[in-house]
């Protein structure tokens, strides 16, 4: 089936920047390698954006590959999907200086991410950190792409990809695809086991449930997991008045495939103490697969490196396509 030319073009980038969680997965991965139906999809890790923040260079390392590993055993199969590491394609950094000189100070000034992120790390504000959208322009026009998958959080750069390509199209001619935002059907929204008012995070490791997690200490979480102290601890789905126990069958939802009846009937007369465990054991269960074949992939080097190599090829054989015309455009001398 080499109908790729024709499949629209979708490209997102990823942060190792920490592991992922199961709300990572029900919430959003899960999704993704049915994409490859429909698009022909680019996915990297941005390696390039995560040391805007300082990061201990082993970690970065072993999470790059992780992640990697990760996704792959999530379901983006390599062979359907270009994945790559952004580093090893020179020419992001390459459009990224040239895109830092059309995107102005104001426009950067107005990020919202940045904002954020110079108050959480007052002692390190940088200037990567503040020229980030122009690196991600880059990513992203390099590529051509006609959807950029994104979260909320990331909307307001690609508003930003989209104004920059424009602008540079104005003066130069249509040089760049202007890209949709894509924002993908959200999945199961799954909250933190110990504060169930707040959505699943790696901030507290406690109410977090990690892909890569011990079964063990995935149970203890479970077990632990806050629910609410109605007499009667009766399992039904409430979530203004029992959000633990909603969340928990949401949960439970997602990864036995049953209903809210299914789950209220299957625990009726049941107390918490049954609930949450059976919670931890599908969970434990429904992820047992991915986390072994995460394991077995990042356990074979080569096949990682020939993943990886083979994705970088191809995306820098296209990106050179769109530098050397913008090279042009601007007035380089062609080499
Ligand atoms: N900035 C994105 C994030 O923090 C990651 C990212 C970098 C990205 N380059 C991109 C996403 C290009 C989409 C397209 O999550």
């Amino acid at each position: 089936m080499e109908t790729t030319e024709r499949k629209k073009v979708m490209l997102s980038g990823i942060q190792p920047s920490g592991d992922l969680h199961i709300g990572n997965y029900l919430g959003a991965i899960r999704n993704w390698g049915a994409r490859s139906d429909d698009y022909d999809c680019y996915y990297f890790m941005a390696d390039m954006h995560t040391i805007t923040v300082r990061q201990n260079p082993a970690e970065l390392r072993r999470r790059t590959l992780a992640q990697l590993a990760q996704y792959i055993a999530c379901g983006l199969d390599p062979a359907r999907n270009t994945l790559f590491i952004q580093s090893h394609v020179p020419a992001h950094a390459e459009l990224g200086w040239v895109l830092n000189c059309y995107t102005m100070f104001g426009e950067l000034s107005r990020m919202t991410q940045f904002k954020d992120k110079s108050q959480k790390n007052a002692d390190n504000i940088n200037g990567g950190l503040f020229t980030y959208p122009a690196l991600m322009a880059a990513d992203i026009l390099l590529y051509q792409p006609d959807y950029v998958p994104v979260g909320e959080d990331q909307k307001q750069h690609v508003e930003l990809t989209r104004d920059v390509a424009v602008r540079f199209n104005h003066v130069y001619g249509e040089v760049f695809k202007v890209p949709e935002p894509y924002i993908p059907k959200v999945g199961a929204r799954v909250m933190m086991l110990s504060e169930p008012e707040r959505k699943m995070s790696k901030s507290d490791p406690n109410g977090c449930v990690f892909l890569m997690e011990k079964p063990e200490d995935i149970l203890r979480k479970f077990k632990r997991a806050v629910t609410d102290s109605e007499t009667g601890r009766c399992v039904y789905y409430d979530p203004q008045r029992k959000p633990g126990v909603s969340n928990l069958m949401d949960i439970y939802a997602a990864v036995t495939g049953k209903n809210y009846e299914d789950i209220e009937r299957e625990f009726e007369g049941r107390g918490y103490g049954v609930f949450k465990p059976a919670v931890g054991e599908a969970v434990v269960e429904y992820f047992r697969p991915i986390r072994e074949e995460a394991a077995r992939i990042l356990a074979d080097k080569a096949y990682l490196q020939s993943v990886y190599r083979a994705g970088a090829e191809k995306a820098a054989a296209i990106a050179a396509r769109t530098l050397r015309k913008v090279y042009k455009k601007v007035g380089f001398v062609e080499r």
